[in-house]
């Protein structure tokens, strides 16, 4: 029993150390156009879908067919979005052949809204997708899903026409006067959803 204890730790050293020279080796290909392992991927991906799925359950879903909200979500898009996730019968991007993993083409990719919000606000590591939420609230950040779940089975027309109408967004606007300056906070709802009544004041 004692040496088969024995044995069993020896081994698992053995391992360890085995690890540890392939790592400080340089021997792992961390190049972006070298794909994973299969085995790599499934294991991602589950670690992936179980920590969305638990964190998403509990969020709790607004109303997401607001006009306004939808319009406004697709201008956010166009400009934060579009690049990795593509529009309507747009095939591909400059940036998006490059990126491991390939974000989905949301124009075709049916996502569930708490899932979409959960990861939109909150980013998925190693992956490209940022954590938006750092920069945007929650209220911006339902009119992006309320968009996204529109988005597959729009035209591309209709896709230009939503963007074309999307209310102006206050935080790209300062940014392009490249006065670096936020706008003002005292005038943003406590909660939820108001983001309208908070443009109102600005036009
Ligand atoms: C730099 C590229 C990039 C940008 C910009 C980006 N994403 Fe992503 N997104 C990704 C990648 C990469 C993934 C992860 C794909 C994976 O895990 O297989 C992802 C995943 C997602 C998912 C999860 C899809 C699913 O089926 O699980 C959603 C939803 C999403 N992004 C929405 C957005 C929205 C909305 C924006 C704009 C606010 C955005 N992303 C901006 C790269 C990007």
């Amino acid at each position: 029993m004692t040496k088969q204890f024995g044995i069993l730790i020896f081994a698992s050293l053995a391992v360890l150390v085995g690890i540890a020279i392939y790592v400080f080796s340089g021997s792992y290909d961390i190049g972006a156009d070298t794909p994973h392992w299969q085995v790599t991927r499934k294991v991602m991906e589950v670690v992936r879908d179980r920590s969305i799925a638990m964190r998403a359950e509990q969020i709790e879903l607004p109303d997401l067919e607001d006009e306004q909200l939808v319009l406004k979500g697709a201008g956010q898009y166009a400009a934060m979005c579009v690049n990795c996730h593509l529009a309507p019968e747009q095939s591909d991007s400059e940036i998006r052949p490059g990126l491991y993993p390939q974000p989905p083409n949301l124009s075709e990719h049916r996502i569930d809204p708490k899932t979409a919000f959960w990861v939109v606000k909150h980013g998925l590591k190693m992956t490209g997708m940022p954590a938006w939420g750092l920069g945007h609230d929650d209220a911006t950040i339902w009119s992006i899903v309320a968009f996204v779940i529109k988005l597959p089975g729009l035209s591309a027309e209709h896709y230009k026409d939503m963007v074309a109408r999307a209310p102006p967004d206050e935080e790209m606007e300062s940014m392009d006067k490249g006065d670096g300056k936020k706008p003002e906070k005292g005038e943003k709802p406590a909660t939820g959803m108001q983001t309208e009544q908070k443009r109102e004041h600005r036009h």
